[in-house]
């Protein structure tokens, strides 16, 4: 039976290790505190510092698995990957160097200008206040202020939704460049729908995933301070219905380009999971960042869905045998829905809870940030608390079915958002994708007719 070590704390960890379970893996797993999802699919686990390398090291040793796979952000930038290899384990996530497309966004833009020039927005880094607020006042158009090192989604600020005007924003990019070190990003900000790329990579090639819509902000109709993700869905088809063939191929040669551009850079190879984050513009598909790793919630889309076995996908990645392998999903949508404290993402609400879970019917939970207490009691965090994840031949409904479960757990303390996923909400985001394609097209001619 093929051992793994699954490094992993939230909801996307509870996918990993319900999908190696299910594949006939026997799981070890490492986290940070009791997450009875990711406990329930373990033969053993421990509460530990996912976020010490050394620690995760110990942990491989002792286990003495196949590989490790190492679910998120802040493990995988600490090094971890770096820190199993040096014991001799094969890791299923970049090295600590690579992972800076992540954690440096800095370093992750100026890496984009290099190798994807085409999708990337206009863009300067700053590690001087007064420059960063000068060159602020001077471009034409609204920016986005990112503090370069992992924020858990939170450090980003857009012009016109969290920051009011361009003096917020320069008072904002002094703000970050006083909290956190490695200095500033100031960005063009661009206007789209929003999608995300998901690929499994071995180093040269790679097999990519169905394409997911993630909805960062906390309340319905896009509203709302930035959240680590509210929830997803994916189309049957594996594409979105905003997404054309032709941005769908840029989005592709901008994936193999980024694995090639590591190489070429690092003199190393990309193995694991990226997930590049695109907003789709008039112009076609710009990167917003990388990730090295699953998306949360994306992954408690994704993995459901995969069809072929997933300690052989591992194994592909492992052993840089993924040219030709075919990686299946199912053909069915997906929605997931993540139940969060009501206060989440200002205040840190804990408090115990219990969920019937004789009413999911089909629909799947993953536990997220809550923890099991000695006594058995479930207790949230205070971050996001549960994913919800429906799937069906059509996308309404998993729609329906998801709303339909949640009504019926009456559930105290606690909100979601009921816009996501809704057929409303998407043809909403179609007719707003085909408008800035018409604007578009619309300046062109403009532009031709002025300078035949
Ligand atoms: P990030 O942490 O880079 O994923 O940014 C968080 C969120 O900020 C993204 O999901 C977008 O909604 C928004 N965002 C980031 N960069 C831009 C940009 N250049 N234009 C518009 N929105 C952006
Ligand atoms: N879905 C947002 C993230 O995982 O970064």
């Amino acid at each position: 039976m093929p051992r793994a070590v699954l490094v992993a704390a939230i909801g996307r960890g509870h996918a990993l290790a319900k999908k190696f379970h299910q594949s006939g893996v026997e799981l070890h797993s490492l986290m940070p505190f009791h997450n009875p999802g990711i406990a329930a699919c373990s033969t053993s686990f421990q509460i530990g510092n996912i976020n010490d390398p050394a620690a995760v090291a110990a942990f491989a040793e002792k286990i003495d698995p196949d590989y490790v796979f190492v679910a998120g952000d802040d493990p995988i930038a600490a090094g971890a990957a770096d820190a199993v290899i040096e014991k001799g384990f094969d890791a299923i996530a970049p090295l600590k160097s690579v992972a800076r497309l992540e954690s440096d966004k800095v370093f992750a833009r100026q890496f984009m200008q290099e190798y994807v020039p085409d999708g990337t927005p206009v863009f300067q880094t700053f590690t001087d206040a007064d420059e960063a607020q000068q060159y602020i006042d001077s471009v034409p158009f609204d920016v986005v202020v990112k503090p370069s090192g992992l924020t858990g989604g939170k450090g980003v600020k857009v012009q016109g939704v969290q920051l009011k005007d361009k003096a917020e924003a320069k008072a904002y990019a002094a703000e970050s460049l006083r909290t956190y070190a490695g200095g500033v990003v100031v960005e063009e900000k661009l206007d789209g729908e929003e999608f995300s790329l998901h690929a499994f990579v071995d180093g040269e090639h790679f097999a990519t995933m169905p394409l997911v819509q993630d909805h960062k902000t906390a309340f319905d109709g896009d509203t709302g301070p930035m959240t680590g993700g509210m929830g997803t869905f994916t189309e049957p088809d594996g594409r979105l219905p905003f997404v054309s063939e032709s941005d769908y191929q840029t989005a592709l040669s901008i994936v193999q380009r980024t694995i090639d551009g590591v190489k070429e850079k690092t003199g190393l190879k990309y193995k694991g999971i990226l997930y590049a984050q695109f907003m789709l513009t008039a112009k076609g598909p710009m990167l917003i960042e990388y990730n090295v790793r699953f998306g949360d919630p994306e992954a408690m889309n994704l993995l459901p869905l995969l069809k072929t076995n997933f300690h052989d996908v591992c194994s592909a990645i492992v052993d840089e045998e993924l040219e030709g392998f075919k990686v299946e999903f199912e053909p069915r949508a997906s929605i997931c829905k993540y139940v969060v404290p009501t206060g989440y993402p200002e205040r840190k609400e804990q408090f115990a809870f219990s969920i019937d879970e004789s009413k999911l019917g089909d629909v799947d939970l993953y536990y997220s940030g809550v923890e099991k207490k000695p006594d058995g009691t479930l207790w949230t965090t205070g971050s996001r608390g549960f994913g919800l994840v429906s799937t069906d031949v059509a996308l309404q409904g998993a729609y329906d079915k998801a709303e339909s479960v949640i009504a019926g757990l009456g559930l105290k303390g606690f909100r979601y958002r009921k816009d996501i996923g809704s057929e409303e909400s998407i043809r909403r985001k179609v007719e707003r994708m085909q408008r800035i394609r018409l604007g578009n097209a619309a300046v062109r001619k403009e532009q031709v007719a002025q300078n035949p």
